[in-house]
């Protein structure tokens, strides 16, 4: 196995970053194929906090590529400030990073865009409860074909074009929805900025793409690092409230230009228990204290917008739709710790909706919401200590484990048990 892909199976937030650090010790090249600066992850490196937003979680092995592909969209302040921050610790210090020319760039008009449209749709209850990052107004641009690419930076001409004939169709959208005409002051700073920032880029900026598949054919170890989950996907997830980017498994073939013939593996993740940003039907959901005790002990606040995230028990049609989605061949359970000391712990088994029972939740958001989760539990378990094997665990919690894997169908490669590298238990290398 040498080209492994990894994907959230849920809503994201599934504990990734830690997963992806730990595959990227046999990985040669980490790319991240999807999304932009709506993604967060915490890394952990020597006690201290390091969030990042693009550059993929693989960056804390120095030495290590990490690749940003052309399906992304790129936000080129955010991407300066990390990776100062990043060098700042000590990363990113050999010429490690290299941004797909093709990826979008994300300007200050997406970003006014995506906050205008979620305060009207707050006013309307219809917000989708985005990052307001400026995802979908730059992948919008992507599809009628008039979106700015990093290659355009670096051509001060072409990219006034572009801003100018994209505020020509903006400018009124942008008054409709109750924002200010941007100024020829305000577009003059933005094209300059952008200009800066496409300067200090440049070092970086490279053929995403064909190193991918170079370092393929060389048989070094290539990671995709998914962002978000496989329910927030464009096409099959719970639309509208998903994000603009195809998150499954098959955006790493699109994004990095790779045929899917080329991914030996995919790995899901999927936390021990549920949770969603932002709106959209979520059925297992726990309200009030119960909730807020996952929260609590889960630390389920958004590492990009710091919004409390939504809490809830596990729901595993929800995960075999992941599992059928992307592919996986394998999971990684994270987050079990979180669990420990429940009086008793529920997992969604299957679905009621008029009188037939359901395998995976109904994809049409109005029927999801009638949907009734049927529920399994479990009574409740002490901590897990140090366990390193899966006969470690409390009874309770190891048979938590075995109906999970059981009913998505497919094995455990990792289950971790907290934050820490070590607290992990090991159970196949998706590598080989
Ligand atoms: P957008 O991607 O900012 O347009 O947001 C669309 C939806 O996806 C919202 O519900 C966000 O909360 C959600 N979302 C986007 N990125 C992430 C992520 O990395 N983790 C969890 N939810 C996300």
């Amino acid at each position: 196995m040498s080209v492994v892909v990894v994907v959230g199976a849920q809503w994201g937030d599934e504990g990734k970053g830690k997963v992806v650090d730990l595959f990227t010790e046999r990985a040669d090249l980490v790319v991240r194929y999807g999304g932009g600066a709506n993604a967060g992850h915490t890394l952990v490196i020597e006690g201290k906090k390091l969030v990042t937003h693009l550059v993929p979680s693989g960056v804390c092995h120095p030495g290590k590529g990490c690749v940003l592909g052309d399906g992304m969209v790129i936000d080129p302040h955010t991407l300066l400030d990390e990776i100062a921050e990043c060098q700042a610790r000590g990363l990113l210090m050999k010429n490690e990073l290299v941004v797909g020319r093709g990826a979008h760039v994300i300007l200050p008009y997406h970003k006014l865009l995506d906050g205008l449209r979620e305060d009207r749709g707050a006013t309307r209850g219809k917000a989708i409860g985005t990052t307001r990052r400026g995802i979908g107004p730059a992948y919008e641009a992507k599809a009628a074909r008039r979106g700015v690419r990093v290659r355009d930076l670096a051509k001060p001409e072409r990219l006034r074009e572009l801003v100018a004939g994209n505020l020509d169709e903006l400018t009124p959208l942008i008054v409709h929805l109750g924002g200010s005409a941007p100024t020829q002051a305000e577009v003059t700073k933005w094209i300059d900025d952008a200009l800066r920032a496409g300067e200090q880029l440049a070092p970086y900026v490279g053929e995403a793409g064909r190193l991918v598949a170079d370092a393929i054919n060389a048989k070094q170890h290539v990671l995709f690092e998914g962002a978000q989950g496989c329910l927030l996907d464009l096409d099959h997830g719970t639309y509208p409230y998903v994000t603009s980017s195809s998150t499954i498994a098959a955006g790493a073939c699109q994004s990095a230009g790779l045929g899917p013939t080329q991914i030996d593996s995919v790995v899901g993740i999927t936390k021990a228990y549920a949770t969603r940003v932002g709106s959209g039907p979520f059925p297992t959901e726990l309200h009030g204290e119960a909730g807020e005790r996952l929260r609590q002990a889960g630390g389920e606040f958004g590492a990009t917008t710091g919004r409390p995230r939504r809490c809830g028990w596990l729901d595993l049609p929800a995960l075999r739709m992941g599992v059928r989605l992307s592919g996986m061949e394998s999971l990684a359970l994270t987050k079990l710790d979180v669990l420990a000391n429940l009086p008793e712990v529920s997992v969604c088994v299957a679905y009621k909706l008029d009188g037939k029972e359901l395998d995976e939740p109904p994809t049409d958001p109005e029927d999801l919401v009638r949907a009734e989760p049927i529920y399994q539990t479990f009574p409740g378990w002490g901590p897990l200590g140090t366990a390193k094997s899966i006969g470690d665990l409390p009874p309770t919690a190891r048979a938590y484990v075995e109906t999970i894997s059981g009913m998505a169908g497919v094995p455990f490669c990792l289950v971790s048990i907290g934050p820490d590298r070590a607290e992990t238990i090991r159970l196949s290398d998706p590598f080989g």
